[in-house]
């Protein structure tokens, strides 16, 4: 049952699958967070994993970076093998004040310079939202752990270099959050293939105070966000069986 980028047998993907950007990190997540965790495919060394988060199958797959590689990988997970959940776990430049580097944001809506969205949704206007029930399972989660969440609209870009100097200010005017790469495609092809999207993201950059994470801080924030994107993907997967 392989695609052209993935590899694989048709039901060697759990239903529920946690989406880092790169492929180290999803090598890290199942050496470090999954028992008896096996490679499923590695096609462009995009390395898949499936195994157990407390007796819960979860799988791992990367996306790549931007809006063109995490389509592919999506649009084969959710058509080809039968996945039904994925919940984006990446970094993201936050904007505004009320943001710290390490806050973790959970995308409530976005909004994208790409054309990827009108194209695939086939109309101009459209909303890019998660599945509710990830959503409310994501705030839940976090006021239970008092694991700061904050959750808003994030913008989806395709430029990561940006050259317009105003943007910053226009998106704390607006009230968005971050900004990121991958989000708006996954909303925006959960939604055509009626399948279930969450995206979760630390704060690695801000933007409006030049500051930056160390390796080091990156590294502990990821875990935090791991950890947490775990027992939100293990609740899902009991609620859908
Ligand atoms: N821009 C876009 N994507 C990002 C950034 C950024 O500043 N930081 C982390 N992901």
């Amino acid at each position: 049952m392989s695609t052209p980028h993935i590899e694989a047998e048709a039901d060697d993907f759990a239903k529920v699958v946690l989406m880092p950007g790169d492929p180290r990190r999803a090598t890290y997540i199942a050496k470090n967070y999954l028992e008896d965790s096996r490679l499923i495919t590695d096609v462009r060394n995009a390395v898949g994993y499936t195994g157990y988060y407390q007796e819960t199958e979860i799988s791992i797959m990367p996306s790549g970076m931007g809006m063109p590689s995490a389509a592919i990988y999506i649009t084969e997970l959710y058509r080809s093998f039968e996945v039904e959940t994925i919940i984006r776990i990446g970094t993201a430049g936050g904007f505004g004040p009320e943001l710290d580097l390490r806050d973790m944001v959970v995308a409530s809506g976005c909004i994208t310079n790409s054309r990827m969205p009108e194209l695939l949704i086939g109309k101009s206007e459209y909303d890019l939202t998660p599945t509710p029930s990830l959503l409310t399972a994501a705030v839940d989660l976090s006021d239970e752990t008092g694991l700061v969440l904050h959750s808003g609209t994030i913008f989806t870009s395709d430029i990561f270099y940006e050259p317009d100097v105003g943007l910053n200010a226009r998106m704390i005017r607006d009230g968005v959050l971050c900004v990121e790469m991958e989000t708006a495609a996954l909303y925006a092809i959960a939604q055509v293939e009626k399948k279930q999207a969450l995206s979760l993201v630390t704060i690695s950059d801000h933007l409006t105070r030049g500051t930056h994470l160390s390796p080091e801080e990156r590294q502990s924030t990821l875990d935090e966000m791991i950890s947490f994107s775990l027992k939100v993907a293990s609740k899902e997967a009991e609620a859908i069986g």
